[in-house]
């Protein structure tokens, strides 16, 4: 709900309200974001009591105007900033002049209250129903300059959020150079908070990184092309009190996937001003007279039931105002991916002999990954050429298609389709499509070039050619790749006065060649990649229903990878996959119960050599598909929490709730070993108080040569560590591994949890005993009685 009277703005969520008014000198104030609370009743608005008090602005500081000796734009809270009256700090809006001038001086000139959300025209944004009152756009114009801008706020009541985007409009006859319009700002007195970034590399994705904010800028940004896997572009604002479920936090994300920032800003007067948009950094923007830039959609939340409360509001969001089509509700299947088990050195016969064992445990689609096409035998050439190498794929990408689907799998595709190599029929047709400075050398990245999507002829060309591959290939899925960051940045097409828009020309032009292809194919399942999670972002999640999050499929490096991102991102926008051990990326050895049950948390599939497997560990794959199919609903849509870290992330525990709140499934991790601590408590969250519910775990079976030459201790017989006979045994003795099951309530499930079996620590073994190794983890669930 908005209201406003005359010159006070009142935005309230289900639990927030956001407020801010018009200034006498014209500039917009902000009062306050945050907790509900009253501002208003029929007879008016009261923000009065929010509003600074000024009457001499401090020395030295510039004031506004004349007639405005009072304050300074340098010590007030601002929704909008601009350079050159008087305000120091990191600007919203920096554009130049035909005269050669910095200077902006917006002022509000009217407000609308109106119910249809605004559509962006070259980006995507998130969608809602028709509701009364909930979007508000405000003007202000330049007064020196026939430039306006439009504040654009939109209200999502029941998730708590609200949206910001700007737009801004050359009324004159000139261009004016933009040279940053950022998304939102929000300035406030409590600069006494913690920031949370996430921040990580290829295969090390979404570290939570906290600091304690004090005078001066922090910056977290990128500027390689996409929204990275260095700095995502969803921060948190918290206090130092703040925990899992107590605590205020503010979450901000940006539906954006090219480089981007976010400022943190605590001034001389120790205001906090926060910043986030397209970054600045590169980017120039040649705003023709008539013409309107507008900046992609910031999205905040603000809970204060902790960390946990905060990543539900945007989870909820997500789930309904971004991901869109088909698979937004459907269940994903469960994959199938061909390259952590051959690599380039795939072949028709090669894939079927896959597929039939995917088939065999249930898998239900089968993804053919990168080395299909062209000349692809290595990564050094053929991005491109998207047709079949006819020697891997005699029948054709369709001939495939067609066995996968009598095995009874769906069939699913890679491709990278923004790139193109330097050895590629497409590269020798077309040198001027590739994003190089003409004639000078280009840094290499992967052996391959990126697209100059700049140019509306390639992204045509790109459409086409994929609509071709997608109509006749019988393809149900496409994993979209993209591998290369941004170098030499520099379109062919662009005069050279443009070419400070290269980025974000490529970013619109992708966007355009997302949306055309996502409607037109509307039942393909769309996964984002960018060597893994280098492009996991709100923009991309309004095309793609999943991304796949890292290259790493470690799972005790995935725990922290999915920790990372679940606080912004719901698990069924995550996909998570089973591979061989020693793990490719790491070369750590983790027990394949723990690689199933960290990717159980997200979209689950597999990505190595099924054909390689024995047949007991294909059984237990078997037994694992059957376990995720019958709670793929809950794991994929249900309400995920974090539990509190334990031992500095040694110990991580997780549970999702059905939407109902009558069951849940919950896993203890721990990484380390930790010698005669036998304690283990699990709690699980969200479910519902007074309710009594069953908790308990699977029975299983342990390998005997889990306990090494202990055998000893009860053979008869010496047997060697490692032996032949050691072997045998253990396919004979089974033991039985400890098994939870117990009744209680749902707040003691949430509050004191349960206690497990006690841990083992050497002085003995029984069936009640909790074997926990090195990476060990277990499942749990609840169910109401
Ligand atoms: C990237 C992806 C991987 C795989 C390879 C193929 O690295 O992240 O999952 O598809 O490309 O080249």
């Amino acid at each position: 709900m908005i209201r406003q009277t005359d010159d006070k703005f009142v935005l309230d969520t289900k639990s927030t309200t956001y407020a801010f008014r018009v200034l006498p000198t014209g500039q917009l104030e902000h009062l306050y974001y945050g907790k509900k609370i009253r501002l208003d009743d029929e007879s008016g608005i009261y923000t009065d009591a929010l509003c600074e008090k000024h009457e001499f602005a401090p020395g030295n500081n510039i004031v506004y105007d004349d007639k405005t000796q009072n304050y300074s734009l340098n010590d007030m809270r601002l929704e909008f900033s601009a350079n050159g009256k008087g305000d120091n700090r990191e600007p919203f809006i920096e554009v130049v002049h035909e005269d050669g001038s910095r200077t902006s001086d917006f002022v509000y000139t009217g407000a609308v209250i109106g119910k249809d959300k605004r559509v962006l025209i070259n980006m995507p944004s998130s969608y809602d129903a028709q509701r009364d009152a909930s979007t508000l756009t405000v003007t202000l114009s330049d007064k020196n300059y026939d430039l306006s801008v439009e504040l654009i706020y939109h209200v999502f009541e029941d998730c708590d959020v609200i949206t910001r985007s700007a737009a801004l409009i050359n009324n004159s006859k000139s261009n004016v150079k933009i040279l940053r319009f950022m998304s939102v700002q929000i300035d406030t007195n409590d600069s006494n908070r913690v920031l949370s970034t996430f921040n990580g590399a290829w295969i090390r994705e979404m570290k939570r990184v906290d600091r304690k904010l004090s005078r001066g800028r922090f910056v977290n940004d990128s500027c390689v092309g996409a929204s990275s896997s260095t700095a995502n572009p969803f921060v948190m604002f918290s206090k130092k009190c703040t925990c899992e479920n107590l605590g205020p936090v503010y979450g901000f994300n940006l539906v954006y996937s090219g480089n981007h920032t976010e400022i943190a800003e605590v001034s001389e007067f120790g205001k906090l001003r926060f910043l986030s948009g397209i970054n600045p950094k590169g980017f120039e923007y040649d705003l023709a007279s008539g013409e309107t830039f507008e900046s992609p959609e910031a999205v905040m939340t603000f809970s204060d039931e902790g960390f946990n409360g905060m990543s539900h509001n945007m989870h909820r969001f997500v789930r309904e105002h971004i991901l869109r089509g088909r698979w937004a509700k459907e269940e994903r299947p469960v994959l199938l991916n061909s390259w952590e088990a051959a690599y380039f050195d795939i072949s028709e016969s090669k894939l079927l002999k896959m597929a039939k064992a995917a088939k065999s445990v249930g898998i239900e689609l089968f993804v053919m990954d990168d080395g299909w096409f062209g000349r692809r035998d290595d990564d050094k050439s053929s991005l491109g050429d998207w047709y079949p190498n006819t020697k891997k794929l005699p029948h054709g990408v369709n001939g495939l298609s067609e066995k996968i689907h009598d095995i009874g799998l769906k069939f699913g595709i890679w491709v990278e389709p923004e790139m193109i190599s330097e050895d590629s029929d497409l590269y020798r047709a077309h040198p001027d499509w590739a994003m190089r400075i003409p004639g000078k050398p280009h840094s290499p990245g992967r052996n391959q070039m990126i697209l100059d999507l700049a140019n509306p002829e390639v992204c045509d060309h790109i459409i086409t050619v994929l609509s071709d591959l997608f109509e006749t290939g019988g393809i149900d899925y496409v994993k979209w790749d993209m591998n290369r960051n941004e170098s030499d940045v520099y379109s062919p097409y662009l005069p050279p006065l443009r070419q400070g828009e290269t980025s974000y020309r490529y970013m619109t032009g992708l966007y355009r060649i997302l949306s055309a292809l996502t409607e037109k194919f509307p039942d393909i399942l769309f996964e984002g990649c960018a060597s893994g999670g280098n492009r996991f972002d709100l923009g991309m999640l309004c095309y793609f229903s999943q991304i796949w999050g890292s290259d790493d499929t470690d799972a005790s490096e995935r725990v922290d990878i999915q920790t990372g991102y679940s606080y912004a991102y719901p698990p069924v926008t995550v996909s998570s996959h089973v591979s061989s051990v020693p793990n490719h990326q790491t070369l750590r050895v983790t027990p394949l119960e723990t690689r199933f049950n960290v990717a159980a948390f997200a979209n689950l599939g597999y990505e190595c050599n099924l054909c390689d497997m024995d047949q007991a560990t294909l059984d237990e794959v078997k037994k694992q598909v059957l376990l995720y199919k019958e709670w793929r609903s809950i794991f994929q849509n249900g309400r995920f929490y974090r539990g509190e870290t334990v031992d500095n992330g040694n110990v991580v525990t997780w549970n999702v709730v059905s939407a109902d709140g009558s069951a849940s499934a919950g896993m203890m991790f721990r990484r380390l070993v930790v010698a005669n601590d036998q304690r283990g408590v699990l709690k699980m969250h969200g479910l519902e108080g007074d309710k009594k519910y069953r908790f308990y775990s699977l029975p299983f079976k342990m390998d005997v040569r889990l306990f090494g030459d202990l055998i000893n201790m009860i053979s008869p017989v010496h047997v060697k560590n490692g032996s032949m006979i050691h072997d045998i045994i253990s396919r004979f003795v089974k033991l039985d591994g400890e098994h939870e099951d117990t009744v209680t309530f749902g707040d003691a499930l949430d509050l004191a949890g349960v206690e497990l079996s006690p841990a083992y620590s050497s002085t003995g073994f029984n069936e009640r005993t909790r074997v926990f190794p090195d990476f060990a983890s277990r499942l749990y669930f609840a169910q109401k009685l």
